[in-house]
Parts: C-alpha cells; structure tokens; sequence
C-alpha cells in the first residue's frame, strides 16, 4: 500500500470540505481492496445535524457503488486557515461505520499531518471492543 498517496489523496479531497459553519476541513482518502480510492470531505448544513464527516461521505461513496471491502484510510484535517495541520482523530460515529465494513484487526486508519508525519492505527485500536456486524450474527443463531 503506497500511504503517502492515499495522504495525498485525502489532501486533494479536503481541498472540497463544505464547512461553512465550523471552518474546520477534513479530506479522507479510503483504500477499497480492489484498490481503488474513494476519496470524501465533510459536509455541512444550516441545520447542523445533518452535517456529515470527510470519512463517512467516502465510505458511503463506496458503498452505494458496490464496494465493501477495505484495507486502509488516510485522514487529514484542520482549521480552514492552518499552515500547517495536526492529527485529526476519526469521530466515534465514523469509526462505528468503519466497524460495520471493515476488519477491526488488519483495517489501517491513517492519520496524517502530511505525506512524510503519519500515524497507523488498526481500527480496534481506535475502536476497542467495538460492535459489529458479527456480534448481531451470533444472535441470530441462538
Ligand atoms: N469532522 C470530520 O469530517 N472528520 C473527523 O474525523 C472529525 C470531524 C468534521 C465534522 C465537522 O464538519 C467538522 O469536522 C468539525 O467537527
């Protein structure tokens, strides 16, 4: 996996953060397996709650075009005037969307500050013990 390109990518992508309200832009850059990159901004409303994170608008790309394996993300974000950038943390309600497609042992969430300052985390170090897909499986057989 080239992880300075899917940084870069997520940088591209914040360039689009619809973030009027916060002044706060983040891009993602979601690696699908097949290894195409879906990239996504956040975007905001008016009426706040229906505001949505860089990282959930490129899985949910993904997703409504029929893919649903990944193996990695890059997520870059920061105030809108920043010279330079610090890490931004996926948000819990993304990394529960992340849990519902993707492996919590192998998926690697990047967060960067540029193409050279990176951090690697397994989604179930970000998301310990976290709820999944498989914990509804088992339910359904007893
Ligand atoms: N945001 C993201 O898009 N991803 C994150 O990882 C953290 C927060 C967005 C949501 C909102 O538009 C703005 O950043 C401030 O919270």
């Amino acid at each position: 996996m080239d992880i300075k390109l899917l940084i870069e990518e997520a940088l591209k992508a914040r360039k689009f953060s619809y973030s009027p309200y916060s002044g706060f832009q983040v891009g993602a850059a979601l690696l699908a397996k097949d290894g195409r990159i879906f990239t996504g901004c956040n975007i905001e409303s008016a009426s706040y709650t229906p505001s949505n994170c860089a990282e959930r608008t490129a899985f949910f790309k993904a997703v409504s075009q029929g893919v649903r394996g990944f193996s990695a993300i890059a997520v870059v974000g920061g105030p809108k005037d920043a010279e330079t950038l610090d890490f931004c943390t996926p948000c819990g309600v993304c990394r529960q969307v992340m849990m519902e497609f993707c492996d919590p042992k192998s998926f690697q969430v990047i967060v960067a500050k540029n193409p050279e300052e990176y951090q690697v985390f397994t989604l179930e170090e970000i998301l310990p013990m976290g709820f999944g897909p498989k914990d509804l499986e088992r339910e359904r057989e007893l």
